[in-house]
């Protein structure tokens, strides 16, 4: 079989581990997505770790068609049936046994001896086919199980009817050569049937969870479990995006396919990001800010020529709406060229001499220079005065009167034609309030989708000098659109309030390109 099934455990593994917690209807908006993207199984939850887990699986198997809807359970029966009853609604269903072979386990964890273990793997494995044909067993830390012991426990989950072997490498530290090793092994001496599926599940406490689960399929393994964004317990599982892609960028050396729908592996992360309220490092493969962004000038260069240059995927593939092309302070003229012309602005000779030293100096100071921004820039070189920019002058919050009452901010904003303009507006939080007050002055109602603060400590030393700042990164969202805005100031309130009008700023500004664009088009 040349096919990988994709076993996505986003909400079990994933799910686990500190700061990934999801409510009900987060996992339920997760389980849609994963849906979607046309994974093989979703590991749902544990369910009899909890009554809140428990729901999660029964609603999930309810609702979601398509992959086969998965629960954890310990060899026990209390587990297994608790397993049983959520996935009763499932139109497909797997129940996934776990315990631990390794001496250590053994030893210190579950104090059983090896017959003992083998005895509970045959009776949890058989007792679990009582209520599906579908049944994965997991030797639980096997990377450091004997070799000769994990045969047998493997063997034994197959004869009693285990459908899907797994081995894990529960704790991170095997290696491409070991693993690779290990699976060719396991291929040659587990007895089973010819249609058992070997499965690798593998955490990333040395960084190889992805490099580890792909040596296990060049060995043999024909199941990947995997979490989108690579969350899972400590330092995460093998990362869903990056596993699927690159046994699709590299098909020459590995061989084999998956079923998932690559363009929908975009939306995946986000959906994660938004119902953990963790976004993925910037630097993160495939699915980080920066995975398919090309700011400096010689790459852009490329890029702009062929963009096989520097990318070994397309953002489309993904499912990423982007040219990759950020401009910023290390950026060039073709970049800044090219960018103008897509909003209307052809600039040539003097023309782009003038364009490109005014924005390196408007880079230098704001770093990423977004289309918003540009516009501004070119409509000003161009003598266009609609295009100035709000700034914050004032805020204030005045504190709630009575316990029920919401605080009231009022802000000051300036702006190089209407100049100064104040207003009022409450919410329940003083931030909301000012965000709100800022709106109706500019006119451009928006809901805040998320912000990032980042403190910077004064220089040890600098009395006298710039003192402490705050960097604000605030992403708001207009008419569905998502536009973001940054701010660097002393006091977190301003901060964040200046932020806002950047981001709104960006928001009306696209807009005017957008209105204008025919018209620009044609002139140029
Ligand atoms: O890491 C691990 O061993 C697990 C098992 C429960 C499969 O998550
Ligand atoms: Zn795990």
């Amino acid at each position: 079989m040349n096919r990988v099934r994709i076993f996505d455990t986003t909400l079990r593994d994933g799910e686990q581990a500190p700061g990934f917690s999801m409510t009900e209807e987060g996992k339920l908006k997760m389980a849609r997505t994963l849906a979607a993207l046309n994974v093989d199984v979703i590991e749902a939850g544990f369910a009899a770790a909890s009554p809140g887990d428990f729901r999660a699986v029964q609603a999930i198997s309810r609702e979601i068609e398509g992959p086969v809807i998965c629960s954890l359970a310990r060899a026990h029966r209390g587990d297994i049936q608790a397993s049983a009853d959520a996935l009763a609604p499932a139109a497909r269903k797997r129940i996934h046994i776990f315990l631990g072979t390794s001496p250590i386990h053994r030893d210190f964890k579950l104090h059983m001896s090896r017959e003992q273990v083998i005895a509970s793997i045959h009776e949890s494995v058989a007792f679990a086919r009582q209520f599906t044909d579908d049944v994965e067993f997991s030797a639980e830390d096997a990377i450091r199980t004997e070799r000769d012991f994990l045969v047998e426990a493997l063997s034994v989950a197959a004869a009693a009817g285990a459908g899907t072997l797994n081995v894990p490498d529960t704790v991170g530290y095997t290696t491409p050569e070991e693993i690779y090793d290990l699976f060719r092994y396991l291929g040659d001496h587990v007895v089973r049937d010819p249609d058992v599926v070997f499965s690798a599940h593998c955490h990333d406490d040395l960084g190889m969870a992805v490099a580890n689960s792909l040596a296990a399929v060049r060995g043999g393994a024909r199941q990947v479990e995997c979490a989108v964004n690579g969350i899972g317990e400590r330092a995460g599982n093998c990362a869903l995006e990056d596993v699927v892609m690159a046994l699709k960028t590299r098909s020459d050396t590995f061989g084999v396919s998956t079923r998932v729908d690559t363009t929908k592996i975009m939306a995946a992360s986000r959906m994660l990001a938004q119902v953990t309220n963790v976004s993925p490092p910037r630097n993160k493969a495939i699915v980080g800010a920066n995975a398919f962004a090309h700011e400096a000038g010689i790459h852009q260069h490329g890029v702009l020529q062929n963009r096989e240059t520097y990318e070994i995927m397309k953002p489309e593939d993904i499912g990423l709406a982007t040219d990759g092309i950020v401009l910023g302070k290390h950026s060039g003229r073709h970049a800044l060229a090219s960018r103008a012309e897509e909003l209307g602005y052809l600039l040539e000779g003097e023309k782009l001499d003038r364009a490109f030293a005014a924005f390196k100096d408007v880079a230098d100071e704001v770093g990423i220079v977004d289309t918003a921004r540009l516009a501004a820039l070119l409509a000003s070189l161009d003598g266009d005065s609609d295009e100035k920019l709000w700034t914050l002058s004032r805020v204030e919050i005045r504190a709630p009167a009575t316990p029920n009452a919401w605080p009231v901010a009022r802000v000051e904003l300036e702006h190089g034609d209407r100049g100064r303009l104040t207003d009022l507006a409450s919410a329940p939080g003083a931030l909301d309030a000012a965000f709100q007050a800022v709106s109706q002055i500019m006119g451009l109602p928006a809901r805040v989708d998320g912000l990032d603060m980042q403190y910077v400590a004064a220089e040890e030393g600098d009395e006298g000098g710039q003192g402490a700042n705050v960097l604000v990164e605030i992403r708001i969202a207009v008419e569905g659109e998502v536009f973001a805005g940054r701010a660097r100031a002393r006091d977190i309130l301003p901060c964040c309030v200046s932020a806002y009008i950047d981001a709104a700023g960006n928001a009306a500004a696209v807009r005017r390109v957008r209105a204008a664009m025919p018209a620009a088009r044609a002139a140029a």
